[in-house]
């Protein structure tokens, strides 16, 4: 008899500009399985993020990614929570097995395995992080795995930093003198959404920057958004949105359709010709 299809998703709001069916496609393709992963755009409202879970468990689907609005949901609607998950306050993969749900977080790892693909950082490293939303918290932990001692971290809304500061123990500076701040960092990373299409870019002088200083954006679209395109003009490495990205969705791979799920130049080279497809 033959078997069903393999089915899994990401549910988020909006969710049509994801690259996340693509990439689960073609791991997918490359391992021969018989699966489908599909975008579910679902309402910010919390009852129909738990409806929406509801039908897709009952449909047979292994799991389910989740972005923006949704990543709380899915922590407060899971019946277990990985250490990652509980420590980022938030849920970016949700795993299902009979009644149980299980919420997990690879945003960190995959952030963490993003830096290491390029140079990993040196010891005693110092960061600067960009941001105090739900990506900078995931960021801080993947830094302090990394094995970075000290971090600064700044915020247009300064208590949002403290509030950041105070559950990692981290520095704060302020937003006005974030230009100043870089100076001192090996790495410093973008968790806002600034530079993003349709955002202001981000307003940052980096020519006080350290010449070996790796500079990270978790956005991707545009992939070289305006501060990776200026770090890179100066010599310095980068980590971009895309390489975190490709690491945060092998978990989910691996955990929903069983399979390989290897992070390499030729699917970067597809998300990039997608990327330039949707600009045409
Ligand atoms: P996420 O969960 O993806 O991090 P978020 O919680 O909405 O999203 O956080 C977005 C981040 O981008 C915040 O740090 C936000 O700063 P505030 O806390 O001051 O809102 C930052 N951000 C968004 N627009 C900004 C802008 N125009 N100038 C400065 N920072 C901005």
């Amino acid at each position: 008899m033959r078997q069903v299809p393999i089915l899994a998703g990401i549910i988020g709001s909006p969710v049509s500009h994801s690259l996340s069916p693509l990439i689960h496609t073609i791991w997918a393709h490359r391992a021969k399985i018989d699966g489908y992963y599909i975008p579910v755009e679902v309402a910010p409202d919390y009852d129909d993020f738990t409806r929406a879970i509801e039908g897709l468990r009952k449909i047979g689907f292994a799991g389910v990614n989740v972005t923006i609005p949704h990543k709380e949901h899915a922590l407060a609607c899971a019946d277990e929570v990985s250490e990652a998950a509980r420590v980022a306050g938030a849920a970016n993969m949700l795993t299902f097995s009979g009644n149980n749900i299980y919420a997990d977080n690879s945003d960190m790892a995959g952030f963490e395995s993003a830096v290491r693909d390029i140079a990993g950082v040196p010891a005693g490293a110092r960061a600067l992080v960009l941001g105090a939303g739900g990506a900078s918290r995931g960021v801080v932990l993947a830094l302090q795995k990394l094995g970075v001692k000290a971090i600064t971290i700044t915020n247009r809304t300064e208590e949002k930093a403290e509030t950041v500061a105070a559950a990692f123990s981290l520095k704060t500076a302020p937003w006005a003198d974030r230009s100043d701040a870089i100076a001192e960092a090996d790495i410093i990373v973008n968790t806002t959404s600034l530079g993003m299409e349709g955002q202001p870019p981000l307003a940052l002088d980096i020519s006080g920057l350290k010449p070996a200083a790796i500079i990270a954006d978790i956005v991707y679209a545009p992939l070289a958004t305006p501060l990776l395109a200026a770090a890179k003009a100066k010599g310095n490495q980068t980590v971009d949105g895309l390489s975190m990205l490709m690491h945060q969705a092998a978990p989910g791979f691996v955990a929903w359709f069983g399979g390989k799920a290897k992070v390499d130049a030729k699917l970067r080279a597809e998300l990039v010709a997608e990327l330039e497809r949707r600009k045409t």
